[in-house]
């Protein structure tokens, strides 16, 4: 049985990370998507009311958990008994410094690979942070985030 850790900070998660979910979850046996307890940035979405949200947006990919880390992610791969680590590649300009993370965890337990995965081009230009900024003036994010996702993020602004 092979198993897969997606990690990431999804705030929000959105149908790029949705479609990396996805293909993971036809070639992995089980794959496990966790989120970053990231004490230093200030995200708009709790560790848990992210939990929650990727439970409810996977609900229907059998192979898929969540689950969220905090410290060094080849501890917590090593934890879950994970074959590979999975992360999207958008452009070329995410390569770089994923590059880089892979190397480092790599260097810091040998056992964990990483696997890159080529962003759908539909979904390519699509990242949390301009989710936010774009919901925060208040536009439309219905082509990058499910609805159900849109609704939470806009009440998030609603409320600040
Ligand atoms: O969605 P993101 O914010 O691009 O995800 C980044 C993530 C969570 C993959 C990365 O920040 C991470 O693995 N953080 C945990 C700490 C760690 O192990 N860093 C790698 C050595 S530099």
């Amino acid at each position: 049985m092979k198993r897969a850790i997606y990690p990431g900070s999804f705030d929000p998660v959105t149908l790029g990370h949705i479609d990396i979910i996805k293909r993971a979850a036809a070639i992995f046996d089980e794959v496990v998507v966790s989120v970053l307890c990231n004490h230093g940035k200030s995200p708009l979405f709790s560790v848990e009311e992210r939990v929650n949200i990727l439970k409810e947006v996977t609900k229907d990919i059998t192979n898929v958990t969540i689950d969220s880390f905090d410290g060094l992610l080849v501890d917590h791969a090593l934890e879950r008994n994970a074959d590979a680590v999975i992360r999207g590649l958008r452009a070329v300009t995410d390569f770089e410094y994923e590059l880089q993370l892979a190397q480092t965890n790599r260097k810091l337990c040998d056992r964990v690979d990483t696997i890159f995965l080529t962003t759908g081009l539909d979904y390519a230009y699509i990242s949390s942070s301009i989710v936010k900024e774009v919901a925060s003036f208040g536009g439309d994010i219905s082509k990058f985030v499910p609805p159900y996702v849109a609704q939470l993020v806009y009440a998030k602004y609603q409320n600040q």
